[in-house]
């Protein structure tokens, strides 16, 4: 059973533990690679962990993706969350609708009967353009609120997916790579080292305020994944790092 399993894991979440000084580690037995499946499983954790650290007037940003897509699908709905906001991390980066951390935050806040707020900005406005809407009245309030996010739930990505799916050009694509960007978390993009290499125009959180979100669950899986993640882990503690087993184990073999 699923509990037996996740304790015949345990040794392994230790060493990712011990490896990347994270304070939790959760893996979900098999790999997402190989079966989608795995996904639900890692929104089904996310969605636990979400609720066991969610205080009274808490603002959640989400990110997107097909990863944090799971979250509020898989979850039962629940109650008592009256007074917490959820949000988007940042701007749409280009993602499909459905992954579009928008999307997912409208979902995440009916699940948690909680509020949200929405922020539309399209990304790669020219600087002019993205001056201009930022300072509009309601789009500045809705920043504003997502820079004080006390909870943030994130996925992680490959560099070079991550640029294709978000529509930059092939050009761009290759300048980020020449860069060494391994992956990319909420438009950053990151090499071996944990350094960022890059940015995306886009609004919301910015990398500074990172530290100061109270808690922040990172989810992402697939023995794929492991550099990205790997890079990620250099730059940032996360609170709690959902993965799985395909993820957890490449881990502990790359250098
Ligand atoms: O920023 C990283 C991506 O959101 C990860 O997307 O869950 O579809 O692999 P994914």
């Amino acid at each position: 059973n699923f509990i037996f399993y996740l304790k015949g894991l345990n040794p392994v979440a230790q060493s990712v533990m011990e490896k990347f000084h994270c304070q939790h580690v959760i893996i979900v037995p098999g790999d997402s690679d190989q079966d989608e499946a795995i996904k639900k499983q890692l929104g089904k954790e996310a969605a636990r962990n979400l609720i066991s650290f969610l205080k009274n007037r808490d603002i959640v940003a989400v990110t997107g993706g097909t990863t944090m897509a799971q979250i509020p699908r898989s979850m039962t709905p629940a109650s008592g969350f009256e007074d917490v906001i959820v949000v988007p991390g940042r701007g749409g980066l280009g993602e499909r609708v459905e992954l579009q951390s928008n999307t997912i935050a409208a979902e995440l806040a009916e699940k948690l009967g909680a509020q949200y707020r929405l922020l539309y900005v399209p990304d790669n406005l020219g600087a002019d353009a993205m001056e201009s809407v930022v300072n509009e009245p309601g789009i500045k309030e809705v920043i504003a609120t997502i820079r004080q996010a006390s909870i943030l739930l994130h996925g992680i990505g490959g560099a070079e997916e991550m640029a294709r799916r978000r529509g930059l050009s092939e050009e761009e694509v290759g300048e980020i790579l020449k860069k060494g960007a391994v992956a990319e978390a909420f438009g950053f993009y990151f090499n071996k080292e944990g350094m960022i290499v890059h940015t995306t125009t886009s609004v919301g959180l910015s990398i500074k305020d990172l530290k100061n979100i109270r808690t922040v669950i990172a989810i992402a899986g697939g023995a794929s994944k492991a550099p990205a993640i790997q890079a990620f882990l250099r730059y940032h503690h996360p609170t709690v790092l959902i993965t799985d087993e395909g993820a957890a184990r490449r881990l502990l073999e790359i250098e």
